[in-house]
């Protein structure tokens, strides 16, 4: 049997990066539902109760604002879109089908992975917002230290783009789960740092050539 060749694809402090956001996310997903209906209290236990939640929900919220500026200061120029995603997008089908001999070669990440950063960015900007609002301590150093005061009209809207923006946060999440899960070979990325060389002349064959093309003339391989 042959040996397999690895490609690097993610530096330990990225992969750090992702997993403080992925975390800070599941834990905002699990004490916001806590806080937003009734039949979801039970979730307080997770944090120790209803009052831990209420205090620790804002400051997660924050930890995942600043970890996703640092993820989205590294990946913005490799999420731009190129003209190659749109035929990616209209061969929906052989993407569902596995047909990647039907697709145009790929950068390091594909219309799918693009979408999903892009919404990711606006449902992040639009829940830190409207979570700035809605955060109880505006009452006191938001107002003294800040000088942030909100009406009540600014508060409603604030609560409807909070959930609004999170059940939607929430369903790109599990379609980026989801898409990590099935394209086999991908949770190692984030997991180790690198690929197979195989995974990467399946799915990201423009990424691959341009890595094997860097190293091959001495410089250090991406980000
Ligand atoms: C806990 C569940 C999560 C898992 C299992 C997971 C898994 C992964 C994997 C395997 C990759 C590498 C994909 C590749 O290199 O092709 C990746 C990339 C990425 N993930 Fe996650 N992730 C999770 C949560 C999140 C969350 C919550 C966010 C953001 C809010 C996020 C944002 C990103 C970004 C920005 C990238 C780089 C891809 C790009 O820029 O388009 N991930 N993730």
């Amino acid at each position: 049997m042959s040996e397999k060749t690895y490609v690097k694809r993610y530096s330990a402090l990225a992969r750090a990066n992702h997993w403080v956001t992925a975390i800070s996310l599941v834990l905002l997903a699990l004490s916001g539902m806590a806080l937003f209906h009734p039949s979801l209290y039970f979730l307080t236990g997770l944090f120790g109760g209803g009052a831990n939640v209420r205090e620790f929900h804002p400051w997660i919220g924050l930890v995942l604002a600043i970890s996703f500026l640092g993820l989205f200061v590294r990946f913005w120029k490799l999420n731009l879109w190129e003209r190659n995603d749109n035929v990616w997008l209209a061969r929906l089908r052989s993407v569902l089908a596995g047909r990647e001999e039907d697709l145009p070669e790929m950068g390091k990440y594909n219309a799918g992975q693009k979408m999903v950063f892009w919404l990711m960015s606006i449902l992040i900007i639009a829940l830190f917002f409207s979570g700035v609002v809605l955060w109880d301590a505006k009452h006191e150093w938001m107002a003294t230290t800040l000088g942030l005061t909100f009406t009540i009209e600014q508060s409603r809207i604030a609560v409807l783009v909070h959930a609004i923006a999170a059940v939607i946060a929430i369903v790109v999440w599990i379609v980026h789960v989801y898409a990590a899960i099935w394209v086999k070979g991908t949770l190692s990325a984030m997991v180790k740092g690198e690929v197979t060389g195989g995974w990467g002349w399946r799915h990201h064959r423009r990424w691959l050539r341009e890595e094997v093309g860097k190293t091959a003339k001495g410089n250090p391989p991406a980000e």
